[in-house]
This record gives structure tokens, sequence and C-alpha cells, in this order.
């Protein structure tokens, strides 16, 4: 089966870029955040004090997290129940964020994301996908944009959804998530040594997703 990989650190632009290379290889897109939320948002409602691994690990043996493709959206399933609208919160980012350090949280994670590629072509964007899930993938993209950047898109779409946007504590608030994941012990953030960096400080939506096709084509 055919896979991009593509990791990032929080705002580069990933599941925008992601979604739009599947739509046009008609490929289907992974979102492998959305899983981590879902943990999360367990996690939150369940209590768990995240601070502890094993509470944390054994907690996650109690989450059945799968996902199903609806008119090309990706619906993430918690024990039965459609959670799309409730991972997106900065709550859940943070928590995610801390959840996902724990092994045994991984190991689920991404034996449900390998066996999802073994079965189709997909677009998978996260932090780990070229590193350790999927290393075999022709095609492997590391995404960025500056802090500022990333700080600014995020506020320009909490403002078009009505929503208050401090753009200063949000660029705190993703440094404080990228500094976590760039530095746990198990499969932290970085570049894997065959991907192409892309920055996209500079660049459009369209100009990024562009490149990821162009990418994408001259290695296959
Ligand atoms: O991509 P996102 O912002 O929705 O991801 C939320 C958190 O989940 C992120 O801060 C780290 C974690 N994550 C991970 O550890 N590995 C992945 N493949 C995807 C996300």
């Amino acid at each position: 089966m055919a896979a991009i990989a593509i990791d990032g650190p929080a705002g580069a632009g990933k599941s925008t870029v992601a979604r739009r290379a599947a739509s046009a290889l008609h490929f289907i897109y992974v979102d492998t955040g959305a899983m981590y939320r879902a943990m999360a948002l367990f996690m939150l409602r369940e209590g768990v004090n995240i601070s502890d691994e094993a509470a944390v690990a054994d907690a996650a043996e109690r989450a059945q997290i799968s996902i199903r493709h609806e008119n090309g959206e990706q619906v993430v399933i918690l024990n039965g129940e459609n959670v799309n609208g409730l991972i997106r919160t900065e709550e859940v980012s943070q928590t995610a964020s801390a959840v996902s350090t724990v092994g045994r949280v991984r190991a689920r994670l991404v034996a449900l994301q390998q066996e999802l590629a073994r079965q189709t072509d997909v677009v998978m964007d996260g932090r780990d996908i070229g590193t350790v899930v999927l290393p075999d993938a022709e095609c492997k993209i590391f995404l960025t944009a500056s802090s500022a950047v990333r700080a600014h898109r995020r506020s320009l779409e909490l403002k078009a959804r009505g929503e208050a946007a401090d753009e200063e504590q949000i660029r705190q608030d993703i440094e404080e998530r990228d500094e976590r994941d760039r530095t746990r012990e198990i499969s932290p953030l970085r570049q894997a040594e065959d991907a192409v960096l892309l920055d996209t400080s500079d660049m459009t939506i369209d100009e990024a997703s562009e490149a990821v096709l162009a990418l994408y084509r001259d290695r296959t």
C-alpha cells in the first residue's frame, strides 16, 4: 500500500495539507493526533491522574478507540461514541500531549495506525509517523513553521469561529506542547533521516499542499 507520512509540531498546517493531498490522490487521510486526543478525553472523563504513568496505562486498556470515514472526514469513536466535536479544546490538546508520553498508550495506538495503513493507501499525520509508525513510507515530510506564524494561524482560525484568541497565550501553549512532544523519551517528535523538511512559514496552504504532492510524485 502507498503511504505519505507527515510529521511536525502543533499548528504547522499538517492536517489541512494532509487532507488535501489525500483528496487529490484518493488516499485516506488518517489524523493520528485525534486518536491521542480521544485517549486524553477518556482520561479526563475518568478523572485519571495524568502524571501517574501506571494509572494512565491501566486506564488506557478500557478505552476502545477506532476510526471510520464519513464523507471523506475521519470520525473518531471512543467506546462506541463519536467524539469528534469534543477533542479540539486546549485542555484536551495539553492532556493528549501528556498521555502520549506513556509507552502502553503509544503501543495501542501505533498498532491501530499500522493496521489502517496495511489495508489502504494513506496520508497519515502525527509526530512519529515517518520515524516509528510507517518507517517504510515512500514519501516522508517534516512540516514546520515558526511558532509565531503557527500561533497567528491558530488565532485566525479561532476568530473565524467567533471565539476569543490571545495570540501570545496561544504561542506559549504551542511552545509548551512542542517542548513536551520533542523531549519525551518514547518516539519524540523529530524529523526522520529520509524526510524532506518543508517550512511553511512563508507559504500559503495551497503552496504547501502542492509542494507535498510534487514531492510524492517525484518519489514514485
Ligand atoms: O496533532 P495533534 O495536535 O492533534 O496531536 C495532539 C497530541 O498528541 C500532540 O501534542 C502529541 C500527541 N501525538 C503523538 O504523540 N503522536 C502522534 N502521532 C500524534 C499526536
